[in-house]
């Protein structure tokens, strides 16, 4: 009985490796959608850890260690900023640093994320998507 309950501790940890393993190595039978959720959790995790101490839970610039910046983060919410950017300027200051694009070097660089294409997708996604929230607010204040 227990040496049953304990092969099956075993099986279970052998294929829940191997699945950890395949996503992480993005399987070419994946659906590209199981891919770019992967990627999506991976730049929310590390937003928690790297963006939002600087940036902010909600992209507004007001992080923890945000005061003692300067230049301080801009707000992601700001339409006009999200409008003058494109995805190459975000996507390029997120591995390079602020010195890539010929802004501050308070904003760290990300090297590691350079293999890591889909997950620079994802924070870019994450950094547009405070733009949207702002927009749904918006849209949200005409409809009161
Ligand atoms: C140590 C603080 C700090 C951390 C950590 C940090 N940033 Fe920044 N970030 C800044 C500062 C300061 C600026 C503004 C630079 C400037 O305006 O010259 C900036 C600018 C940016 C910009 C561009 C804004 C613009 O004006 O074009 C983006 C996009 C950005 N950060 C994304 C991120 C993401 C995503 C992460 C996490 C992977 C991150 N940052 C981590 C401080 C930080």
């Amino acid at each position: 009985m227990a040496l049953h309950t304990a092969v099956r501790l075993l099986l279970l940890t052998v294929l829940a490796g191997a699945c950890a393993r395949g996503a992480a190595a993005g399987n070419p039978g994946d659906p590209p959608a199981a891919a770019a959720g992967k990627a999506t959790e991976e730049a929310e995790r590390i937003y928690m850890l790297r963006c939002l101490p600087c940036h902010g839970p909600k992209g507004r610039g007001d992080g923890p260690t945000a005061r003692t910046l300067a230049p301080r983060p801009r707000d992601f919410q700001d339409h006009e900023w999200q409008e003058s950017v494109t995805d190459t300027h975000i996507e390029k200051i997120i591995v390079g640093g602020g010195i890539a694009v010929g802004k501050s070097a308070g904003m760290p660089p990300n090297p590691d994320l350079r293999t890591r294409p889909e997950v620079v997708t994802a924070l870019r996604r994450k950094v547009r998507g405070f733009g949207k929230a702002e927009k749904e607010k918006e849209k949200e204040k005409e409809r009161d």
